[in-house]
């Protein structure tokens, strides 16, 4: 028999037949034709790359360190990174705490590994980040949303769901997809409720930073850090290439995140990790944040113009975000976001549709609208495109 006659039978594993490919990969491969705007993309602008840092730094690393740079390192991540992510968060963190990760989208990878069994249930808002349902969804949960408004999370639904749960998922800032940011009074109950029901958090906060008037208020972890994961990156105020994260989880739970993230990757990139340690230096985002800021708050106002000039006259509404990359705007009774993407891009724009972003009870009117890859041009004649297929949509 010849080796090509024997055929093995691939059994696929339970969690492998729950992956699906991201419908956010997916339509970024539509945006990648020549012409079309693209507002679906979760890209931060490349404008605000510190190109010229990183080549300084990188030609540093390599005078000064380059053996260790190149060399296998331990997991927890490069000390002095650890230690300049201790010193950023604004509560008590001890470096020791600090576990570095490839992206934080390795973090909620690793906080599923670590805490969720088959049919376990997990609390997450509506919507929420689709990266997290794809981390956690192939440890076979049981994914509940609890009801959420523009100020947040809404905590009587929580406190209904919160028994029993292995955490909750949630995104306090500029919050990717909705762009809404938790008032304090919502992050107050909301720490009390969790405490007093057992419940732990996992927060996310990759948009933080990026806010454009006033800071938002202080992160939930900060106010009860032996009952919170924190999820932290630099790929929206650094470079989303470097693929760099990290995570402060309490004691109870640190040992198992990295010995998780041993497994899968060993440590994340040696050389990466010491070329931002060095771009750090000397409060590099202390001078590099506000620009971007700057950036991203006058693309949001553009898009705001863009929009009430151009659906302001139809039964659409949206919001107005205080900081990050993402609007949220629902469409006419009656249309869908889905059914609209096609039209949308034969007019040559692109949206990410909302049903996407939920767990459950998807609001199929919903669409996420990303202000900081386009340029203010691009934004005007997207928008106009948009308002046309909408008209489209409800004349049909
Ligand atoms: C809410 C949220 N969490 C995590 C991530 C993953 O970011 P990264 O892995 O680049 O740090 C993203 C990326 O868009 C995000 O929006």
């Amino acid at each position: 028999m010849k080796m090509n006659d024997l055929k093995p039978t691939w059994t696929l594993a339970r969690r492998a037949e729950r992956m699906n490919p991201s419908v956010i990969r997916e339509i970024l491969k539509v945006t990648e034709r020549p012409g079309i705007i693209s507002f679906a993309g979760g890209l931060p602008s490349p404008k605000t790359f510190p190109v010229t840092e990183f080549e300084q730094a990188c030609a540093e690393v390599l005078r000064t360190d380059g053996q260790a740079a190149l060399q296998y390192a331990a997991s927890e991540g490069y000390a002095p990174l650890r230690e300049a992510v201790a010193a950023m968060l604004p509560w008590n963190v001890d470096a020791s705490q600090v576990l570095i990760t490839t992206g934080s989208q390795q973090g909620l990878d690793l906080v599923a590994k670590v805490l969720i069994d088959a049919d376990s249930r997990i609390l997450v808002e509506t919507p929420t980040y689709l990266g997290a349902l794809q981390a956690f969804t192939p440890m076979e949960p049981q994914v509940v949303g609890v009801a959420s408004d523009a100020e947040g999370v809404d905590v009587d639904d929580l406190a209904r769901k919160a028994d029993g749960a292995r955490f909750f998922y949630v995104l306090p800032n500029f919050q990717n997809p909705t762009g809404r940011t938790m008032s304090e009074a919502r992050r107050a109950a909301l720490v009390q409720s969790a405490a007093e029901h057992g419940l732990p958090i996992v927060e996310d906060n990759p948009y933080g930073d990026l806010w454009f008037d006033a800071p938002p208020p202080a992160p939930l972890t900060a106010r009860n850090p032996e009952g919170m994961i924190y999820l932290g990156s630099f790929s929206k105020v650094l470079a989303p290439g470097l693929r760099l994260g990290y995570i402060v989880a309490p004691a109870a739970i640190a040992p198992k995140l990295l010995q998780a993230k041993q497994a899968a990757d060993l440590h994340s990139p040696t050389f990466n990790q010491r070329m931002v340690a060095e771009v750090l230096k000397n409060g590099f985002l202390g001078r590099h944040v506000p620009k971007i800021r700057a950036l991203y708050k006058s693309q949001r106002d553009a898009m705001l113009a863009a929009l009430t000039r151009e659906l302001g006259d139809l039964d659409v509404s949206w919001n107005a975000p205080d900081g990050g990359m993402f609007l949220w705007a629902r469409l006419p009774e009656g249309l869908s976001a889905i059914d609209l993407l096609p039209k949308a891009v034969e007019r040559g724009v692109a949206f990410v549709p909302g049903a996407a972003f939920y767990a459950e009870h998807a609001d199929p009117r919903t669409l996420r609208l990303s202000f900081v890859t386009a340029t203010v041009e691009q934004i005007d004649t997207g928008v106009a495109a948009l308002g046309q297929a909408i008209r489209e949509a409800i004349r049909q």
